[in-house]
């Protein structure tokens, strides 16, 4: 038995599909369902999955749930994971992204004490971090190591360093038998529209502008999610305890260059009048905008066998076609408190 939390949100349900086509060991998902957390995301799962609506910050529950369903492993998705959203609001990031993973900790090792010296041997608890703890390169600077130094930017990443800290403090101090991943950007199905890929993708379709924070030079890491989910199960199967693994797509661009790379599929898929080009705006650059991550895989490549299947190019047609042929989806998850952040974000874009 695996337990997750998180497992209604992009990464964590994207988990579960990709879990249940190669196992068939059961899987319990913790989630509360936040405005991310959408059981649509979860459609068609059989019963091997248990979904249990559960905040992570509720340390009676969480304690009840993990002794009850005594996992092998437990995979910690929950999050707030928003950058723009922790700009506008932080507090929410601070109680769920560091008290929240305090509190599953907590429960863990006290369910990990009760373990018999044999389960014990075989328990992880796996930390899913971010690039963004490492902050930003420069242009001419090496991708992210395992060993960068931390140095997060935005409210968003510094919560996610501060759970780090914590986690690695349990398997020092206490023993836990923790593992934390570093992952540079996902995409791909299931993804709340407010990240820029699916946000692009949903804006095209619907005719509206689509926001190019600044100059649109900043870059990112684009890792496939289903990629991301392959590497954690080969870090759950031969990860070794106490370790941190980065995990990248290799597929470095500009923002720019993934909104023309979107542009000009839809053009040759639903063609208009005129190319989606035409609907791209700059607007106001984000605060503390992170110039640029990358990721260097090597670890993870070398000790653990993993690396990308998807190229960033057969990897966006996928994830376009699948926004395409799943409209029924987006208009679910768009829902009216979605429009309010939209209307709130992008107040002069229309
Ligand atoms: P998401 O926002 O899509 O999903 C987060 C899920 O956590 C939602 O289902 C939400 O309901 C749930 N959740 C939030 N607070 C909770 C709480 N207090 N109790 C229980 N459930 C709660 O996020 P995602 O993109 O799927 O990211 C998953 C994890 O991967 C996060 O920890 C994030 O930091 C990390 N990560 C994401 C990316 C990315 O590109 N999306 C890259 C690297 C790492
Ligand atoms: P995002 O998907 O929010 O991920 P992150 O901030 O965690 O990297 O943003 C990816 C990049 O796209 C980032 O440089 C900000 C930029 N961006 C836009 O230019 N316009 C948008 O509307 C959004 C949401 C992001």
């Amino acid at each position: 038995m695996l337990l997750i939390t998180g497992g209604a949100g992009f990464i964590g349900s994207n988990f579960i599909h990709t879990w249940i086509k190669q196992s068939s060991e059961k899987i319990v998902n913790i989630d509360c369902l936040t405005y991310a957390g959408n059981l649509y995301n979860l459609d068609g799962i059989n019963e091997q999955h248990l979904f249990i609506e559960e905040d992570i910050n509720n340390s009676e529950q969480i304690q009840k749930l993990i002794n009850l369903h005594k996992p092998r492993a437990i995979l910690h998705f929950a999050a707030e994971s928003h950058v723009d959203r922790s700009i506008d609001s932080p507090d929410r990031f601070i109680q769920t992204n560091i008290l929240g993973t305090f509190n599953l900790l907590q429960a863990s090792l006290n369910y990990y004490n009760t373990l018999s010296i044999v389960n014990q041997s075989q328990f992880k608890f796996i930390h899913i971090s971010t690039d963004e703890v490492y902050g930003s390169l420069n242009l001419n600077d090496k991708p992210f190591n395992e060993n960068t130094a931390y140095a997060p930017n935005s409210p968003y990443a510094a919560s996610k360093a501060a759970s780090d800290h914590l986690v690695r403090s349990f398997f020092h101090t206490y023993n836990l038998p923790c593992i934390i991943t570093h992952c540079s950007n996902n995409y791909g199905p299931y993804q709340f529209p407010e990240k820029l890929i699916p946000l692009v993708i949903n804006n095209a379709l619907q005719n509206k502008s689509l926001p190019i924070y600044g100059n649109g030079l900043n870059i990112r890491d684009w890792l496939h999610v289903e990629d991301h989910c392959m590497a954690l199960i080969e870090i759950l199967n031969k990860g070794k305890v106490g370790e941190v693994y980065n995990i990248g797509g290799c597929n470095e661009k500009t923002n720019i260059e993934v909104v023309n790379n979107i542009c000009n599929i839809l053009d040759k898929l639903k063609p208009k009048t005129s190319s989606y080009t035409k609907q791209i705006i700059f607007v106001k650059d984000r605060l503390g905008h992170d110039k640029r991550y990358a990721v260097d895989n090597n670890k993870i490549q070398t000790e653990l066998d993993w690396q990308p299947k998807y190229t960033f190019e057969s990897g966006i047609l996928q994830t376009v076609n699948w926004y395409l042929n799943n409209e029924d989806w987006l208009q679910k998850t768009i829902s009216g408190k979605y429009q309010n952040w939209i209307n709130k974000q992008y107040e002069s874009v229309k």
